[in-house]
């Protein structure tokens, strides 16, 4: 049975802006992007667009895009705590407040260089849905799993580990991130790609959630001459872009590597 069947789902598109930027060049390249895709309708009937900068840029963003409905804000993480005495930290709901759609979390820059857990992780997309936020829950295998042959083991207990009871096909969304393959220029191979997001898919499916529905976005290395074969791969269902987020021409030019949706 072909469930996909009639069902269309645009690409998403996710920015990943990281550490990165100042107030001008987040002027600039909001501007830029903006100015690109809206004489691109061709690629706004095919792809959906999330802009995650740092939380200082995001009234930027928010303003900027104000009347341009393919762009939507995220943020790069919350806290995992709804208020309180938490210094520094910045809770779902304040971002929710901000006009902020989509938060990050799992990531493996905050993974690693910040030892978040899976449990940690879970936390953090619980209190991002009971704010009625969206995730983008990220994860992904070290080239040490790789090479030790358990990187799909490690990638299916990261997602059952962190996927928590409140997530559903509508407020979640998997990036699949080789951590191997972030900021290097490496990406797997095409096959390697497909098999883990089917793996993803199947583990949600498993929980019930409607396959044609879910989506599984592949992260690491993403630039405009490699997008095309895994952009319009049926088991990917979008990017999350780094490094050539950064680069309003080089942003577009990925987006307009999806063929069909
Ligand atoms: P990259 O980063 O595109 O620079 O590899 C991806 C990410 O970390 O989300």
């Amino acid at each position: 049975m072909n469930i996909d069947k009639g069902f269309c789902m645009k690409k998403l598109i996710v920015a990943n802006w990281k550490m990165n930027g100042s107030v001008q060049l987040a002027k600039e390249l909001v501007r830029d992007i903006i100015n690109g895709l809206s004489v691109l309708p061709d690629v706004l009937g095919k792809c959906e667009f999330i802009i995650c900068p740092a939380n200082l840029y995001m009234y930027i963003v928010r303003h900027s895009s104000a009347t341009t409905p393919y762009i939507t804000l995220g943020a790069q993480d919350c806290a995992a705590e709804e208020n309180g005495a938490h210094t520094g930290d910045t809770s779902a709901s304040m971002l929710k407040d901000s006009a902020c759609r989509y938060v990050i979390v799992g990531h493996s820059e905050r993974r690693i260089d910040r030892g978040e857990t899976s449990a940690v992780i879970k936390a953090k997309a619980q209190a991002a849905h009971n704010s009625g936020m969206k995730i983008i829950l990220c994860v992904g295998e070290t080239l040490h799993d790789r090479q030790s042959g358990h990187a799909e083991n490690i990638v299916r207990t990261q997602l059952l580990e962190s996927v928590p009871e409140t997530a559903n096909v509508k407020n979640t969304v998997i990036a699949y991130e080789p951590v191997w393959s972030i900021g290097s220029g490496l990406v797997p191979e095409l096959a390697e790609i497909r098999g883990m997001h089917a793996m993803i898919a199947q583990e949600l499916e498993k929980k019930g959630w409607p396959a044609a529905e879910i989506r599984v976005l592949y992260g690491g290395s993403v630039k405009a001459d490699n997008a095309k074969p895994i952009l319009n791969m049926h088991e990917v269902h979008g990017a999350l872009i780094g490094g050539a987020s950064m680069d309003a021409a080089a942003f577009i030019a990925i987006a307009q590597t999806v063929e069909t949706v």
